[in-house]
């Protein structure tokens, strides 16, 4: 696939991985992308995933025309790209190896050799003349590990922004960029927004038009509606107006309370409410959901006198994601004791800027007309103009 004139698309589509990353469901597979620029020199960007190394090697080889490559650039040592440098290196011996310090460092544990004679180190602003291609390496470090840099080729205006701008899916299904490039950015990128920033400041000095990033596909129109998500994501910023219910349920009394309020709410007029069972949906989804919306609400059970695992588990999800910014309301069940919206509460004590609403719903096992009026003005309150 070509990008441009002198760019090609030399990576590959995962329909084999079961959890992304150990955790991420990716029903649509991945793809691990690699790019070869072909100049007076020629210049590999990436490798990809173990599993695919000897087709992307036919990939390599194809597109070099019996061609020798003179650099390997590496941006992301994060083994589904970096995997298959050292099978290239054994095919391409005199091949130089471009990329940071810290990179090789990491090539030296990963691999036991950090390639010694053949490495070349850059840091930022360095460039690497092709020939009529110049490639500017730009340091993005925690974006989304410390070793990361991009690459701004200003012949053709395109930056390759590692995982930056990525998605989960292969490339030869379609599917929506925004949700999989949000629930691959908050899941894995998510707690580096200062970071990210940082990299988007930098970026915004230079003049691009094409985006070609590690994973899903390469960005070429409208690239403002990218860089605006980027931006907004980066920043914990409100992306859509609306109410994001997070709940787990033993019996279903919490669940009915949950399905009472989303019912409510929709009546009070509230466009967007979502609503997600956090043992049976997809976690990384409810993450995602929840940096999304403005407004969050948790419900959960009072559980060995803290709160059910799931809802922990997810509460812990936010705040390593620096979860902020954002208004929060609980509903919580016990039968005897019950401490959940306590618990939640403080777990939540870390997070910046959280607003929490000024009802609680407390319900003792099962709704009765008590906790239906807490309800009632519970979704009074979060319907309200002021938090909405
Ligand atoms: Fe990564
Ligand atoms: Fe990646």
């Amino acid at each position: 696939m070509k990008i441009s004139n002198d760019i090609e698309y030399i990576g590959v589509d995962d329909h084999e991985i079961d959890l992304f990353e150990g955790q991420y469901i990716v029903e649509n597979g991945m793809s691990y992308n690699s790019y070869l620029i072909k100049d007076e020199k020629i210049a590999v960007l990436d490798t990809v995933d173990a599993h695919f190394t000897e087709k992307w090697l036919d990939n390599v080889k194809h597109a070099l025309h019996s061609r020798h490559p003179d650099y390997l650039i590496i941006q992301h040592m994060e083994p589904d790209h970096s995997a298959s440098i050292s099978h290239f290196m054994e095919r391409y011996k005199d091949t130089k190896i471009v990329a940071t310090a810290k990179a090789f460092v990491m090539m030296k544990q990963f691999f036991g050799t950090d390639f010694g004679d053949k490495k070349i180190v850059v840091g930022e602003g360095d460039t690497l003349s092709l020939g009529k291609h110049t490639l500017t390496f730009v340091m993005a470090p925690m974006v989304h590990w410390p070793e990361v840099m991009v690459t701004y080729d200003s012949c053709d205006k395109v930056l390759f922004s590692a995982d930056g701008f990525g998605k989960f899916g292969a490339l030869d299904i379609e599917d929506d960029w925004a949700c999989e490039a949000r629930r691959y950015y908050i899941g894995i990128v998510g707690k580096y927004g200062a970071q990210v920033q940082t990299l988007l400041k930098k970026a915004s000095q230079l003049d691009i038009e094409i985006i070609c990033p590690l994973h899903g596909p390469v960005l070429k129109e409208d690239l403002s509606y990218y860089l605006n998500l980027y931006q907004i994501w980066s920043s914990y910023s409100v992306e859509t107006e609306g109410v994001m219910i997070a709940y787990t349920s033993i019996y279903g009394n919490t669940k009915k309370a949950v399905e009472l309020l989303a019912d409510k709410l929709r009546e009070k007029g509230c466009t967007k409410v979502v609503v997600s069972d956090l043992a049976r949906y997809d976690m990384a989804e409810a993450v995602e959901d929840a940096f999304r919306y403005s407004k969050l609400v948790l419900a959960t059970t009072t559980y060995n006198n803290g709160i059910f695992p799931f809802m922990r588990e997810f509460i812990h999800h936010l705040t390593e994601r620096n979860f902020q910014n954002r208004i929060v309301g609980f509903i919580e069940n016990g039968t005897w004791a019950p401490v959940a919206a306590k618990t939640m509460k403080q777990m939540l004590d870390t997070c910046k800027n959280l607003t929490f609403t000024d009802t609680t719903v407390q319900i003792k096992s099962a709704l009765s007309e008590e906790s239906r009026a807490q309800l009632e003005a519970f979704a009074n309150e979060l319907s309200s103009d002021d938090t909405i």
